[in-house]
């Protein structure tokens, strides 16, 4: 199978290099896209294209874009709009302006077309093709080459491991696509079926990262939990072999499924030490007549049962969720079940949207009849009451005692640091004479929102 090593030594910062084209890669949308630029740039990188940081220099502007919702896309468009006019402005020659990810693959040649036209457009499955359009396109004034896109099973990217890696976290794909249907989403017709990476080539690239002095991975899949390679490893087993690799201290894994969150693999989760504690696992609404037309596979009762069991085998187990208010059909009262939800599994972070009706979805041929204001008000409550719940669950957690890893200098007191437990909390903490990726003792003073404050601890 094919998987487009890129040069695996670890990124150098961003440096124009005379005489190179010079490309700015911006990244919109979910993880899988900030592991595909990092592709991206390991890519253009061995052909003779440098990083640039600067809209106002850069010879191409790649846009690394989402088609979730349709204000993710619409923001595309606007950019594409700024980075002409902000060019004009400063006088300066238009770069070629490229779309990738998931808007390519939806909109494909459309998107070189009309005021907003890009010069090219490469999906999520040929960005190994990136250098030879850029070289065709920056050679041939007008002459422009065609959108590349369509999906290809074979296509698995493996990008070098980040200087500066997300939370300190090295992003790790292991699977794309997904086969899951879920009525309203756009995920399975922009990233095609779920096709997974070789398990050698994920412990090869995990052991590259080690050796760049890496410490903790993501894997990252719009499925994680679905992993299967071949009907010989499941997602359990593979963390079993992930955990294997020598010199990695922490794994944590985006996102999983419901459906997939058996017992076995939760015991998984709870006996190997170097797999968090933290489950993102969206259940997007809580009332079964909701779940049942989004096609989500499992009833809210299938949930709480699976959040029950990983309290008790997961020490220290952590939730987050996304949340969709206003799905076609949904009644208040049914909205008042994912209230529920909340109250019930007490998750320490949400992210929660309005429905967007995307087209061509199972979901757009229902009548998207919540009226947006009643979206709104219902994104509003249940914010306000996570929010609520959170303030008494992150308030009964002062004078704990944690260890955390430090992951960046913070803003603010000078000198602080923002560290992340195992369990993903964050924790800012002043006063103590720590470097990057060490681990701390830290007693909790004290939180705003979802960052808690600590002080050193002798414990
Ligand atoms: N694979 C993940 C997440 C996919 S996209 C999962 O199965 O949960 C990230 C989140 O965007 C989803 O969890 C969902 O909450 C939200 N989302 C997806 N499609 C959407 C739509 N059409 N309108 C609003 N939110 C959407
Ligand atoms: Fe979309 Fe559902 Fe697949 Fe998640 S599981 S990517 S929400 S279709
Ligand atoms: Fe968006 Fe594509 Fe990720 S639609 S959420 S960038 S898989």
């Amino acid at each position: 199978m094919a998987d487009f090593h890129s040069e695996l030594a670890p990124r150098p910062a961003a440096e124009t290099v005379p005489g190179t084209p010079s490309v700015l890669v911006e990244t919109y949308g979910c993880q899988m896209n900030v592991y595909d630029s990092q592709a991206i740039e390991g890519i253009l990188a061995p052909a003779g294209f440098s990083q640039s940081r600067d809209e106002l220099e850069a010879d191409v502007i790649l846009l690394n874009t989402c088609s979730v919702r349709d204000l993710a896309e619409q923001k595309i468009f606007s950019r594409v709009g700024e980075i002409r006019h902000r060019r004009r402005d400063a006088g300066r020659e238009q770069p070629v302006i490229g779309i990738c990810g998931c808007m390519a693959e939806r909109l494909g040649d459309r998107l070189r077309k009309g005021p907003s036209g890009v010069d090219i457009v490469v999906g999520v499955d040929n960005y190994e093709t990136l250098p030879g359009v850029l070289q065709q396109v920056l050679a041939s004034q007008g002459r422009r080459p065609h959108a590349v896109v369509g999906h290809r099973d074979e296509a698995h990217y493996v990008a070098p491991p980040a200087l500066y890696p997300t939370n300190n976290s090295h992003l790790v794909t292991i699977h794309k696509g997904c086969d899951y249907k879920c009525t309203y989403c756009i995920v399975p017709s922009t990233r095609g079926p779920q096709r997974e990476k070789d398990p050698e080539t994920i412990a090869q690239e995990i052991r590259t990262i080690v050796a760049a002095g890496g410490r903790e991975v993501t894997l990252l899949g719009q499925n994680v939990t679905a992993y299967n390679w071949n009907g010989q490893m499941d997602f359990a087993a593979l963390l079993q072999v992930v955990a294997e690799q020598p010199g990695l201290e922490r794994i944590r894994f985006l996102t999983g499924h419901p459906r997939d969150m058996h017992p076995h693999l939760m015991d998984v989760i709870g006996t190997l030490d170097t797999v968090c504690p933290w489950l993102h696992i969206p259940i997007q609404s809580g009332n079964d007549r909701v779940l049942k037309r989004m096609k989500r596979l499992y009833t809210s009762e299938d949930y709480l049962r699976m959040a029950e069991y990983a309290r008790k085998v997961i020490p220290e187990v952590t939730f987050s969720s996304d949340f969709i208010v206003g799905f076609p059909g949904e009644t208040n009262a049914e909205f008042e079940d994912t209230l529920e939800i909340l109250r019930a599994v007490k998750y320490d972070q949400i992210f929660s949207f309005k429905y967007s009706e995307r087209p061509g979805v199972p979901a757009a041929k229902l009548r998207d009849d919540v009226p947006l204001a009643e979206k709104k008000e219902r994104l509003a409550r249940l914010n306000a009451l996570q929010e609520e719940i959170w303030e008494e669950e992150a308030a009964a957690l002062h004078g704990q005692t944690w260890t955390a890893v430090a992951e960046t200098p913070a803003r603010k007191p000078a000198g602080a640091w923002r560290l992340r437990t195992a369990n993903n909390r964050k924790v800012v903490v002043a006063g103590a004479q720590i470097e990057q990726g060490d681990a701390l003792r830290v007693r909790i003073t004290g939180h705003s929102n979802t960052t808690f404050l600590g002080e050193p601890s002798a414990e």
